[in-house]
This record gives structure tokens, sequence and C-alpha cells, in this order.
């Protein structure tokens, strides 16, 4: 059996690589495009380059090195029968939660206002927000926003999610489907993004669903920038219709030194760090799976094309 991995950083490959052959000693597993990593069963990829799919065409199953498989779908050459995976958590639940936590936490304490209090050496203090005062809608609830929506809710928030299909989370008002997601915006004052990007979300915060949501209300996307429309976010935080963003992910990465997302007095930029691929933990799944894979067995997490995700 033979696993090609290929990855755009180095570092990342080739720890894959290790942390595979340590876990399947009867594959032999290369870094592509290494020529013994041509014709593999079975790959594990991160923005796999034009011309991988081409040069695999006994794969099996093909396994996303992250949670998101856009970057892997987007270039239209992953053949249609192929089944492709992604990561299940593996770690980055935890990590996300953490992230949320800390982003809606800042809101709570008016860690922004206090910050600015300090730089001009000003003693006062402001009136508290309150939890209660205060709703959580996380939108995308699958394998990662799941957890953040119930980590949130134990934090004593009031937490609504939408998601596509419908869901059950304790202590979690779960809406779904484009007919309640109006209704779902109406009512969320911290609105975070953990969808998937596919053709249907691309741009699905729009100026039009930001005007939805109520004052005051906040931001923060650690999904896909593209699914938010840049453009109309600046406009929403310069009209006032948004307190502040934060934001971890963008329509281009690294975020370009001159976009103006960097210097905005409201936005809050960090360099898509919510979840880092834990190599250890992942390969775990992943070896798991294709021992799974090679005796015929189901497994989870496999992508339904049809839907992006
Ligand atoms: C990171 O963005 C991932 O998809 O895991």
């Amino acid at each position: 059996m033979k696993i090609a991995v290929t990855h755009p950083d180095e570092t990342a490959r080739r720890h894959w690589v290790r942390a595979l052959a340590a876990r399947l000693p009867e594959a032999r597993v290369a870094d592509w495009p290494a020529p013994e990593a041509h014709g593999a069963d079975f790959a594990v990829v991160w923005k796999p380059p034009a011309g991988f799919f081409a040069a695999h065409p006994a794969l099996r199953a093909v396994f996303s090195a992250g949670a998101g498989v856009d970057h892997l779908l987007r270039h239209g050459d992953v053949p249609a029968t192929l089944p492709v995976v992604r990561l299940e958590d593996a770690g980055m639940a935890r990590q996300m939660i953490d992230y949320c936590l800390h982003a809606v936490l800042r809101i709570v304490l008016r860690a922004d206002a206090y910050e600015a209090q300090q730089r001009d050496a000003c003693w006062r203090e402001l009136a508290p927000v309150a939890r209660t005062d205060l709703t959580v809608g996380v939108l995308g609830i699958g394998a990662l926003g799941g957890q953040v929506a119930r980590a949130l809710a134990a934090a004593g928030f009031r937490v609504l999610g939408h998601a596509r299909s419908p869901h059950r989370i304790d202590g979690v008002e779960c809406l779904h489907g484009d007919a309640q997601l109006p209704s779902f915006l109406a009512r969320t004052h911290v609105l975070i993004l953990m969808a998937p990007l596919t053709d249907d979300t691309r741009h699905l915060i729009d100026a039009r669903r930001l005007a939805l949501l109520p004052r005051p209300a906040w931001l923060v996307n650690v999904a896909r920038g593209a699914l938010v429309d840049a453009q109309a976010l600046l406009a929403a935080l310069d009209a006032g219709a948004l307190e502040g963003a934060t934001l971890d992910v963008f329509d281009t990465e690294p975020l370009p030194p001159e976009h103006p997302f960097w210097r905005h007095p409201r936005i809050r930029v960090t360099p898509h760090v919510a979840a880092a691929t834990l190599v250890e933990p992942s390969a775990d799944q992943v070896a798991d799976k294709i021992r799974r894979l090679l005796r015929g067995e189901p497994i989870t997490g496999a992508v339904g094309r049809d839907r992006g995700y």
C-alpha cells in the first residue's frame, strides 16, 4: 500500500509522512512529488498542486489535512467518484472553543475600550455588558461549530445555532435552512462563522444579511474569508451597524500588507490560527480510517460531493 502526502509547508509534510509511517508500518509513505509517491492508493493533501490527481489514477480515498475541503475541491480535477474525507475535530475543536470564547469574553469585558483608555491613561469604569444582553449565533454547527456552540452555552451565553439541516445540541436553540436564516441573524448579537466555504456560502454574509443583525452586533470569522463580503463588512463597521470584527481568515492569505483590515480600529486580525491541524492526533484518525477502508468498513467524515463539505 502506498500513501502520498502533499502539503505546501515542508515541516508539516515531513511530519505527516513520519506520523503515518509510524502508524502504518506496512505502508510506503512518501511526500509528493518524490517519484516513489506516484500512483498512491491513499493521499493526504493540503492545497494539492495542479496535476496531483492525474498522477494518482488508482487512489481509493483522499484525506484533507484540515477540517475544510474547499482547498481541495476548488480545482475541479478531483475525480467525481473519489471519496474525499475531512478531519473530524482531531484536537481542533478545543482550539476553536478557546479562540471564540476569548473573542466573546473580550466583548463582555469591554477589552477594546479599556485598552484604548489605557493608551490615554484614562481611569474610567464603563458599564459592563451582561452575558444575558448578548445572544451568540454560531453559523455552521457541524463537527467544530457544534462544540463551540455547546461550550458557549456552558459558559452562560444564550446561544443560537444555524445549519443547512436540523441539529440538536443541548442548551442551544438550533435553526436551519434558508428560511430560518433571517430570524437567526435578527436575533444574533455576536455572529460566529463556522460554516464551510461552498458555492452556496460564498459571500453569504453580504450587506443585506449584515443589515439584519440587531444593534449592537459583532462578527467573528474563524471559517473562511470568502464567506463574508469584505466591502460590505467595512461599510457596516463604518456606518456603526457593526461594533467590531475578529477575523482569523481572509479571502487572500496571507492578508496583503496594504489591506484595510490590518489598520481598521475595530477589526482584530489573526493569521489563520484559530485551529491548527495537530498532526499526531490527525494521523491517528487518518490511519484508523485507512485501516477501516482496507477492511471494507464504513468511515465517518466523508464529504458529500454534491453539498461540497
Ligand atoms: C483550516 O482552515 C482547516 O480547514 O483545517
